[in-house]
């Protein structure tokens, strides 16, 4: 699977790498407070060069295909029939690719630009402009939710939030698949991607972080995968799948 944002060291553009203490300092809070409309317009800025980059950023990388047919099975046995929903879906690939194994999957993603890429490319599947930090989904409907390398862009003080949103909008036994860079702490303040001038932030955390998290919203762990960084590859990368618990676990 490519590596969107952070695929090699040679692509990161101009980027600030800032620890913990500074997320938490003035200008900081307001950057977190304004994270959702940075995100869109970055993103809105960079949906054609991201596009281009990340056609199928899939490709045929036997772990990655095996997680995502897995987690495919994993939500056609919960809920035969039931949407997914590939939250964060950018050019729309992981979406195509969970149709293309049966699953009713759409997308929902932050940014228009990329939203209108993604029906560009793929016209048959739906695509809508929504955030992860709000569902317009109603209670308990979904049989699983993907979220490739977009909770990277959540700030640690709204991910509970994020993460409670999956639990209710997936029905009992529903599976999350998760796909994030790994680091310890690492927040990233980048300005510059493609030659374009943007304002995005990066939060990469530790398996053991975003189990915490997904654990603290009712979500229960069923595996993580760590994934070593490949080539010129700075930070290794890890999925975490999980469920929402059913009456009988
Ligand atoms: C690094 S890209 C990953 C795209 C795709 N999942 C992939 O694996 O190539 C992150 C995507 O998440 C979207 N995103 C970021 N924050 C979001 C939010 N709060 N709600 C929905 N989408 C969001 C961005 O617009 C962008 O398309």
């Amino acid at each position: 699977m490519a590596v969107p944002g952070v695929a090699g060291s040679g692509s990161l553009g101009r980027e600030l790498l800032l620890g913990s203490a500074d997320v938490t300092d003035d200008s900081h809070a307001d950057a977190a407070a304004d994270f959702i409309e940075a995100t869109r317009s970055s993103y809105d800025t960079i949906a054609p060069a991201y596009s281009a980059e990340h056609p199928d950023g899939l490709g045929d990388g036997p772990l990655e295909t095996a997680l995502l047919t897995a987690f495919a099975d994993l939500a056609r046995a919960a809920a035969p029939g039931a949407p997914v929903a590939d939250v964060g879906s950018g050019p729309g690939y992981v979406t195509a690719r969970l149709n293309a194994l049966g699953i009713q999957a759409f997308g929902i993603d932050i940014s228009p630009h990329m939203v209108a890429l993604a029906r560009e490319a793929h016209p048959r599947l739906r695509f809508e402009v929504g955030s992860m930090t709000s569902l317009d989904v109603p209670d308990a409907t979904l049989g699983g939710i993907i979220a490739l390398y977009s909770t990277i862009h959540i700030p640690d003080p709204e991910l509970p939030g994020v993460f409670t949103e999956f639990h209710r909008a997936l029905r009992p036994g529903g599976h999350v698949l998760l796909a994030f860079q790994a680091s310890e702490g690492e927040h990233i303040h980048m300005t510059e991607r493609y030659g374009l001038d943007i304002s995005l932030d990066y939060y990469f955390r530790t398996p053991a972080e975003v189990a915490g998290f997904l654990a603290g919203a009712g979500l229960s762990l069923d595996a993580q995968v760590r994934v070593e960084p490949r080539g010129e590859q700075r930070l290794g990368r890890a999925f975490a799948l999980a469920h929402r618990p059913s009456a009988s676990g």
